[in-house]
Formats: structure tokens, sequence, C-alpha cells
């Protein structure tokens, strides 16, 4: 495997000192043949060598195509995956290798909303059930008497009625699913949340309700978001800052003005390219960017740069030396908005996209 394009690198930290700090995460899943005498044959190369710091109150949004390892990144910050390398630190501290008292104690602290609110709640629990499981795990939080006034204080802090607490999950809608499944990640106080596609399963007019209630409690209990979806403006419009991924890495990460407006990694700007425009005018203007090829598949991945199969800038040097995730040297000491993080041997600003003020003056 070649060295990890991250190494030692801590990607625009932000000015706070960090409550999440990732360096160089991976995970491999093994691929095996045989049924009695199972051998492993090869490696998914789901996330490698991945780094980010995450302040408290800020949201990072990750993006990034289906399959590139979002979620793999996320299970293994709320330890539902093992990394097979790499640091996870809370407050300072490597809680990669936590086991037992301390590992739960650390954990609280950063709890997960997951993508399906259909699936992720058990059909069979109450409300009440569901959001006030935790404390089963965390007695010390809510001890058993004061419980249900928790988790009704709980339901009216998402905007539900506290008198909904013996209701089954079936008897909401998807938007209230989801806002239960935000109170049960809230119920424990902690202070990360990672939400992987919270809002993907929701109808378009019920994602921006669910948006809007995500921001109210950040401000609310100065929560930190990670922050993963597919959807571009979404993701914008929430976070602070932007990390974009490519089959297991980091391909550039920034705060929103400059992945959006000025974006250095091909990648970037191929996705910022099919972003769709509700206006007509805007569409005609935009650089669109046709990606040939498919995304390798991760067991077998590209040598070099990641992206190089697909890049219409790639070189000789991109098959042979993996792009570092830093400020690309060209603009190194520039001060502008380009100046961020961005694993490309060759990083330049193309913005594809224009805005409403832009003049129009063509490519
Ligand atoms: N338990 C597993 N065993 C083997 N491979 C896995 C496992 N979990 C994930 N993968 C593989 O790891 C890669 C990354 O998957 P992951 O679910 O993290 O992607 P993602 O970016 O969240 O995608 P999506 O946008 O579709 O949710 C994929 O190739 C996936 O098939
Ligand atoms: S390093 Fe090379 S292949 Fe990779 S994004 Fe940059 S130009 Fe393209
Ligand atoms: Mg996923």
């Amino acid at each position: 495997m070649a060295e990890p394009a991250t190494a030692g690198v801590a990607p625009a930290a932000p000015a706070a000192e960090p409550v999440l700090e990732v360096r160089d995460l991976v995970k491999h899943f093994p691929l095996t043949r045989g049924v009695l005498f199972r051998k492993q044959v090869g490696a998914v190369q789901a996330v490698d060598g991945v780094s980010f710091d995450l302040a408290p109150g800020e949201t990072l949004g990750i993006v990034g195509e289906s399959g590139c390892g979002k979620s793999t990144v996320a299970k293994m910050l709320v330890n539902l995956e093992r990394p097979t390398s790499g640091v996870i630190r809370y407050k300072g501290e490597d809680i990669t290798r936590l086991s037992g008292r301390a590992l739960k104690a650390v954990r609280r602290n950063i709890q997960m909303v997951f993508q399906d609110p259909y699936t992720s709640l058990n059909p069979r629990m109450t409300v009440g059930d569901i959001i006030g499981e935790p404390y089963e795990i965390h007695p010390e939080v809510a001890p058993k008497g004061d419980r249900r006034r928790r988790v009704r204080e709980l339901l009216d802090v998402v905007g539900l009625n506290p008198e909904y607490i013996n209701r089954y999950p079936h008897q909401f809608s998807g938007g209230q699913r989801q806002r239960i499944g935000i109170a049960r990640g809230l119920a424990l106080q902690p202070e990360i949340i990672v939400a992987d596609e919270p809002v993907s399963a929701l109808d378009v007019s019920v994602q921006a309700q669910v948006i809007n209630l995500m921001e109210k409690l950040q401000s609310e209990f100065g929560l930190s978001y990670l922050f993963i979806a597919h959807d571009l403006s979404i993701v914008r419009h929430i976070s602070d800052r932007v990390g974009v991924m490519y089959l297991g890495r980091l391909a550039e990460i920034g705060s929103d003005e400059e992945i959006y407006d000025h974006p250095t990694h091909p990648y970037t700007q191929a996705l910022l390219s099919a972003v769709p425009l509700p206006d007509p005018t805007a569409r005609e203007r935009r650089d669109r960017i046709i990606l040939s090829g498919d995304v390798p598949s991760p067991a077998n991945p590209p040598s070099g740069c990641r992206f190089r199969t697909r890049c219409w800038k790639a070189r000789e040097r991109c098959a042979v030396e993996v792009p570092e995730l830093a400020v690309p040297e060209v603009f190194r000491g520039d001060g502008g908005p380009a100046t961020h993080p961005s694993a490309c041997h060759f990083a330049a600003e193309r913005r594809t996209v224009p805005t409403a003020t832009e003049p129009d003056e063509g490519e």
C-alpha cells in the first residue's frame, strides 16, 4: 500500500482547540475466499488515510459519491467499526484503543443520527422507550425515576408533542421519525453528533425542517456536527467547512466558500459542475465537466492519485506519487480563498458554477 496521503497533516485546523482530531484513519475490510479454510485474498480499502479536525460548535460536512467511505468514517467515530489503523482523539485523548469503562465514558459524548428513520427505529418499542434506551447503558445521566420526564423534555426539544411518548414509530411521518432519532441522539447530552445522511430519506419539503431543527439544537446546546450527505446544496447550507471524499480519501477540505467558490481539486470541480441549478441562465453559463469512466473498485484502487483514471489533467506523476492533502505550493503564502488543503499535484482554481452577480464573460 502506498503511504497515506495525509501523514502528519492536520488539514485546515480551525482556530479553537478541536473537540475531535482524526489522523490517518484507515479501514480495510478483508476479502476472503473459501468456506472451511477462509483465506484472505485482498482488502476493500474503504477508508485509507483520512485526517481532519472538528472544532467545538462547528459543522464539518462530508460529501462524495456512493461507496467513497463516508459511512465507514462515521462508524469508526462512534465505535461501530474498529479502525485498521489511525488515531481518533477526543479533546486531546486518543480514544481509538480505549476499552471498557473508559471507552463507555468517552463514547457518551459522540452520538450518531442515522440515515433512514424507517429502519433505524425499533417498530416494537414505544417512542419513550426508544429515546430513553441510551439511559439503560448510562444510568448516571438520568436515574430511573427521572427518565420519563427527560424523554418528554426531549420530545418537546425536537418539536414533537410530549404526549406522543407511548406511540409507536409507525404512527409518525418520516420527518417526525427523524426527529425521534435526533432526540435519541441527544439523550446522553453529547458534544458531537455524527449525522450520516440524516435527511436523504426524507421528502424535500421536510428536509429543510429537519435541517433547521439541527441548526437550532446546535446553537442551543453548542453541538459539533459531522454532517454526511450526497446533496451538495444541503451541505453548503449547514456546514462551516466541507471535506470532499473520493475512494477512501479526502480530496479537498476548506470553508464552504473555499470549496464551493474556489475549488482547486478536479474532483470537487466536477462534482460542483453537476449540481442542479434552478436558474436557467446560470445553468446555461455553467462549465459542466462530464467525468469519464466509473469509480474504480476500492479493492483495487489506482496507484498514486486515486482520481487519476477519471481526471482530465492526469499526468505521469499522478500514477506514481500520492498527492498529499495540503495547501498546494502554488497557493502557499497567497492568503486568498484557494489557500486550503487540496490533494492534487496540479491544483488550480476553476469555478464551474457562476454566481448571480458575476459578469457573463464565458470561459
Ligand atoms: N462491512 C463491510 N465489509 C466489506 N466492505 C464494506 C463493508 N462496509 C462497507 N464496505 C465497502 O466499503 C466502501 C465504502 O462504503 P461506505 O458505506 O463507507 O460508503 P459511503 O460513502 O457511505 O456510500 P453511500 O453514499 O452509498 O452511503 C464500499 O466499497 C463498501 O462496499
Ligand atoms: S493529482 Fe493528478 S490525477 Fe489527481 S486530481 Fe490532480 S491532476 Fe488529477
Ligand atoms: Mg453511507
